[in-house]
């Protein structure tokens, strides 16, 4: 009889083991997944990191260029002197598309209307298209999009020129 009572004993100790075991195992799946959910994804070339937007010889005078792989256009203004503007509004954050019939940027959700050097024309934007910083290596433009310049107004030293 006592062996019994100490088999019932050593099968729940058992028992309860198991369902810790398979507890921890499970919180540690669940929180490893959540981790990966909400870790911020930045693929290697695209946006969140530097982008290689094209060679200089791409982004002729007076063009736009969406480059969307690193969520920018590059602006190349009559000059030559080249911005990147991210094309999330200012507003709310809708992409902004450039309207080669207008000549400019028009944001589908509210209506704002930006230049192409992204100051803000009319609309409820508060302020003009964010830029990203361009360095120009071995005649190839990079776009460093994991650090978005926000700014109050265009001022001509943010441009790059090749
Ligand atoms: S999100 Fe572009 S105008 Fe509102």
């Amino acid at each position: 009889m006592q062996l019994q009572e100490d088999n019932t004993v050593s099968r729940r100790r058992f028992l309860l083991g198991a369902w810790g075991v398979a507890l921890l195992a499970l919180f540690g799946q669940a929180g490893s997944a959540l981790f990966g959910f909400m870790k911020p994804r930045v693929e290697e070339g695209g946006f969140g990191s530097e982008v290689v937007a094209g060679r200089v010889e791409e982004f002729q005078p007076g063009t736009i260029s969406h480059v969307r792989k690193g969520r920018f256009y590059i602006s190349t203004l009559e000059d030559g002197g080249m911005l990147a503007l991210w094309h999330r509004c200012t507003h709310l954050g809708c992409t902004v598309p450039w309207r080669e019939d207008e000549g400019r940027f028009h944001c589908p959700c509210h209506n704002s209307i930006f230049t192409t050097t992204g100051e803000v024309v009319s609309g409820p934007a508060p302020r003009p298209l964010d830029l990203f910083p361009i360095k120009i290596e071995d005649g190839v433009v990079i776009v460093d999009t994991s650090a978005p310049i926000i700014r109050a107004e265009f001022d001509p030293s943010q441009k790059t020129y090749a």
